[in-house]
């Protein structure tokens, strides 16, 4: 709690507090601070509460275990909201509703909804203290959980204030779990609201009101609802970027470093890539992590673009995590960590599918119950997480901090696809790499609504983050490449494509690192590739194959082969994104379009990288 002797010299964050106190109507009013003591205090507080289950400090030391609602595991898309003063500005991939409607519904939903509660005032800054290039927010929330977990993903507390100064600006923030306790009435261990639940941004506010949801992006304001919606609101204005994108450093045999910056949809491994561990014939290549979520971007004065990562630390899916699939956030999650929704051994520590080979015995599953590997379920929810700070990555790479961020020479985009896509392209140029990120697509996973196996377009991974009309967002993207002289190279890629039989056609995970060598290559003018309709591609001689010989060239020519009839039904599906968005669609991507479709249209049936190449660089 702020000590008693610090004055907030900022009259109008006062005022603020006492107008949103006066109509939530919490029992108290707790300032955080942001120091250990405090965080301490508040996993105490949450234990007692019956939130969280403190783990064994032997396993898993300073760190807690909580279980949500089963109601309440993940973001709620269609209960999201750009509320832009036209509608014609939140665009046609967005939920809108009046601004002025909003507000009525939100005032009466706010009206004594922290009844019986602490209102935590969260101040958290997005990106480096003080630097001209971050965002500040103020988060008033109800949940203690949401203050500790804000404590790791962002930088919290006192230094922000001090930065605030007496009239900076920041991001009003409200977040309530939208139930309230009569007197007397005993709380439950995740209070949320199983009926109501509203995230609502007004990008020209800017403000954030979140009702309802104490998970994740619904609830950790600093995340998507600001550092993505409404800062993409903000950028596109100011003539910068927010994305949804991990950034990573490579580092060479010869110390050349090189960033990159990679978009892919949630729950596509951006984690994962982020902190990959090269397998060992690339021993003398560092991989260092800046990101693994979000980048904003800008133009540097130098002609090159600049990427911070403005989180604090990691909100990363449990399940799948390993220390064969990823030792780095493994070790990263060793301690002081938080998780959400894993299962709970009976040696205090957490499990969940993935983690090992041979599952534990037994353990409580993540609604509480006894689980057994053959009883049907699974113990850790499919969406379960960790929140761990970055600074405990041991691929952590200290240019997180510096407020002119570090320069991106390729962008990549990916998505996953079962068919169609192969493993790697590099875009002609920026425009046709702006086509690529905005045609990028996933197949529904378990975790998203639709059918199963069905593509769901997932523009630049941007499509559920969004703050504006998605065709005024890849026209902000055209902009932003005419303002440097030498943009990021843009790639694509597919870690995800399947044979007949239905298996992974590439090993991915750390002989990820293969591609990655060659895109950082290419962004410095080094590898060599060749010229498809869709895009320009390594051949097997291009990629360096030491250590997994056993991967040929006739199985990388299968994994890299362009099907001429399945790619032009692949581009009508994409002219149904591009009809959705008609009235304000850039001319070049249809344009863009047009010219693959009549140069895939000349091309062989079934382009294989062992054919003639027509062209080479
Ligand atoms: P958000 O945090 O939701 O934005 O997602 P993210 O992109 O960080 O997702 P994450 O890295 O947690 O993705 C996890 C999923 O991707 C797991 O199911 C992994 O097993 C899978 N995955 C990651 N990398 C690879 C890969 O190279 N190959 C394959 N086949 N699966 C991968
Ligand atoms: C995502 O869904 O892309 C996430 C998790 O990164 S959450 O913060 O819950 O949105
Ligand atoms: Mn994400």
């Amino acid at each position: 709690m702020l000590a008693q002797t610090y004055t907030i010299k900022h009259a109008k964050l006062r005022q603020w507090v006492d107008e949103m106190a006066a109509l939530c109507k919490p029992d108290q009013i707790y300032w955080c601070d942001g120091s250990d003591e405090e965080y301490n205090e508040l996993c105490q507080r949450l234990v007692e509460a019956g939130t969280f289950i403190r783990l064994n400090p032997e396993k898993r030391p300073n760190s807690y275990l909580a279980f949500s609602d089963p109601s309440d595991v993940a973001r709620v898309e269609d209960r999201t909201f750009i509320c832009s003063i036209n509608k014609n500005d939140a665009g046609p991939t967005n939920n809108w509703v009046d601004p002025r409607d909003m507000h009525a519904t939100l005032n009466k939903l706010f009206d004594g909804c922290m009844r019986g509660r602490t209102m935590y005032v969260i101040p958290f800054s997005m990106g480096p203290v003080g630097s001209s290039f971050s965002m500040i927010g103020v988060e008033l929330s109800d949940s203690a959980y949401v203050a500790v977990n804000m404590k790791i993903m962002t930088r919290m507390g006192v230094q922000v204030l001090d930065a605030l100064g007496e009239d900076g600006d920041y991001v009003p923030c409200m977040h309530t779990v939208g139930a309230p306790l009569e007197p007397g009435q005993k709380d439950v261990p995740w209070p949320c609201n199983p009926t109501t639940k509203y995230i609502v941004h007004f990008p020209e506010e800017p403000s954030i009101w979140s009702y309802g949801s104490g998970y994740g992006g619904n609830a950790l304001l600093g995340k998507k609802c600001l550092a993505l919606r409404i800062a993409s609101a903000v950028a596109r204005r100011e003539g910068w970027m927010a994305e949804h994108m991990l950034i990573m450093g490579v580092e060479d045999p010869h110390g050349q470093k090189t960033y990159v910056a990679a978009a892919f949809p949630s729950a596509c491994g951006k984690t994962n890539f982020a902190m990959l561990i090269p397998p060992k014939e690339f021993e003398s290549y560092k991989i260092s992590t800046v990101g693994d979520d979000i980048a904003w971007i800008r133009a540097g004065d130098d002609g090159y673009m600049y990427a911070i990562n403005p989180e604090a630390g990691f909100f990363g899916v449990a399940p799948g995590t390993s220390y064969k699939t990823n030792p780095a956030a493994m070790e990263s999650c060793k301690a002081n960590s938080i998780f959400t929704n894993v299962a709970l051994t009976p040696d205090g520590d957490v499990w969940w599918e993935g983690m090992t080979d041979t599952p534990p015995a037994e353990v409580t599953d993540w609604t509480g119950q006894k689980w057994t590997p053959d009883c049907g379920r699974k113990a850790a929810h499919p969406n379960a997480r960790f929140t761990a700070p970055i600074k405990q990555c041991p691929s952590f790479d200290p240019e997180w901090d510096n407020p002119n961020g570090v320069r991106i020479k390729a962008i990549i985009f990916g998505g996953r696809r079962a068919s169609t896509v192969p493993l790697v392209m590099q875009a002609f140029n920026w425009t046709y790499g702006v086509y690529m990120g905005a045609t990028i697509g996933s197949e529904m996973t378990a975790a998203a609504f639709g059918k199963l196996g069905e593509v769901r377009r997932d523009p630049m991974a941007m499509l559920p983050f969004c703050g504006y009309h998605m065709a005024d967002y890849f026209n902000h993207w055209l902009d932003m490449g005419r303002k440097v002289a030498n943009p990021p190279r843009v790639f694509c890629v597919n870690w995800f494509r399947k044979d007949e039989q239905g298996n992974f056609m590439w090993p991915g995970f750390s002989q990820n690192m293969r591609v990655l060598k060659w895109i950082v290559d290419r962004a410095n003018g080094r590898a060599g590739a060749v010229e498809s309709s869709i895009g320009r591609m390594p051949r097997y001689e291009d990629l360096e194959w030491k250590g997994m010989e056993d991967f040929t060239a006739k199985d990388f020519n299968k994994l890299m082969s362009i099907d001429r009839d399945v790619w032009m039904q692949e581009l009508l599906l994409h002219e149904e994104l591009f009809d959705k968005l008609f009235d304000k669609l850039p001319k070049e991507l249809i344009f863009v379009r047009q010219l693959v479709m009549s140069s895939l249209w000349r091309s062989p049936e079934h382009w294989e990288m062992a054919a003639e190449a027509p062209y080479e660089s």
